[in-house]
């Protein structure tokens, strides 16, 4: 049975414990609903360490006024179950109140790396994710913290924050784990209408096919861009918000390609909001 723990005081008085104890401390945080995606994460957390802990908090900081905070799905009891199942230690579910008692007289700013991509499209997301994993990581006192690549601009700013602020925690980025169709898992396809849902794997399909220029000698980031828009437009009937060529992990556009990048794309369809991405780099 995984343990829920509500409260700061009491999560802090375990960790305290486990730190006497010299044990070792995996955290892997979330907003719930959780998914393959966040289940590899938990389950490779519990093959390296001692006590796990998976956080379920909604963060209303990291919502913009016109995003989804009030609809994102909240399923506590199934998260239980799944979490029951993995045989995760510990569930850290505050409420808001618990987490957020007075409004911030402190905020972090994340700089450069959150005018870029998502960052740009979701003004204050990245400060506001910063803040919330900065009081999570003081809370769990985690050793390692595991993390996704799909959402590959904040594991680059999480890892830069713990680099930054000389936070004792291993950022652990984990692949990014996909439908058998090869749409990336998220708690937001519940959104998407049946249709929008086939359509929606061909967000990876267009990665594909940029990869394949690229392994075939293409470095020139618009004729991959390019690659992707023409499938995208023919193939579905979304919105494209933004396709992308960026260094990895220092976020930097790149016209002409060298070293590691990550090709990235937002997708708009009728209520879902839609990232996916690979990061590549010469063999
Ligand atoms: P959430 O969207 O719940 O994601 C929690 C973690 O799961 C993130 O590190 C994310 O990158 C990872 N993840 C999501 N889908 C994935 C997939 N298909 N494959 C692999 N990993 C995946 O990201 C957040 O929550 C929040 O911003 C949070 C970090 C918890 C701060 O509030």
């Amino acid at each position: 049975m995984t343990i829920r723990i509500t409260t700061i005081k009491e999560m802090q008085n375990l960790s305290q414990t486990w730190k006497t104890n010299n044990k070792q401390i995996g955290f892997v945080p979330t907003m719930g609903a959780l998914h393959d995606g966040h289940l590899q994460m938990i389950k490779q957390s519990i093959a390296d360490n001692d006590y796990t802990v998976v956080s379920i908090f909604v963060n209303p900081l990291q919502f913009g006024p016109n995003e989804d905070f009030d609809a994102y799905p909240r399923t506590m009891e199934d998260d239980q179950a799944q979490l029951d199942a993995l045989g995760a230690d510990y569930a850290f579910y505050p409420s808001v109140e618990e987490m957020y008692p007075k409004p911030l007289e402190l905020s972090i700013n994340v700089h450069r790396m959150a005018k870029v991509l998502e960052g740009a499209k979701r003004p204050g997301h990245f400060d506001g994710v910063v803040t919330v994993v900065n009081k999570l990581f003081n809370i769990i006192r985690p050793d390692i913290a595991y993390f996704g690549k799909k959402d590959a601009q904040q594991l680059a700013i999480v890892e830069k924050m713990v680099e930054e602020f000389n936070q004792p925690i291993t950022i652990k980025g984990m692949d990014t784990i996909r439908e058998s169709d090869g749409l990336a898992k998220s708690s937001r396809n519940i959104y998407l209408t049946e249709n929008e849902r086939q359509e929606a794997v061909h967000l990876y399909q267009s990665l594909l096919k940029a990869k394949e220029l690229y392994d075939a000698g293409e470095r020139n980031s618009d004729i991959i861009i390019d690659e992707i828009h023409t499938h995208l437009t023919k193939h579905t009937s979304g919105t494209i918000e933004e396709i992308a060529v960026y260094s990895y992990p220092e976020l930097v556009k790149q016209t002409q390609i060298t070293g590691r990048i990550f090709i990235s794309l937002a997708m708009k369809f009728s209520k879902a909001r839609l990232i996916d991405n690979i990061i590549v780099e010469e063999k």
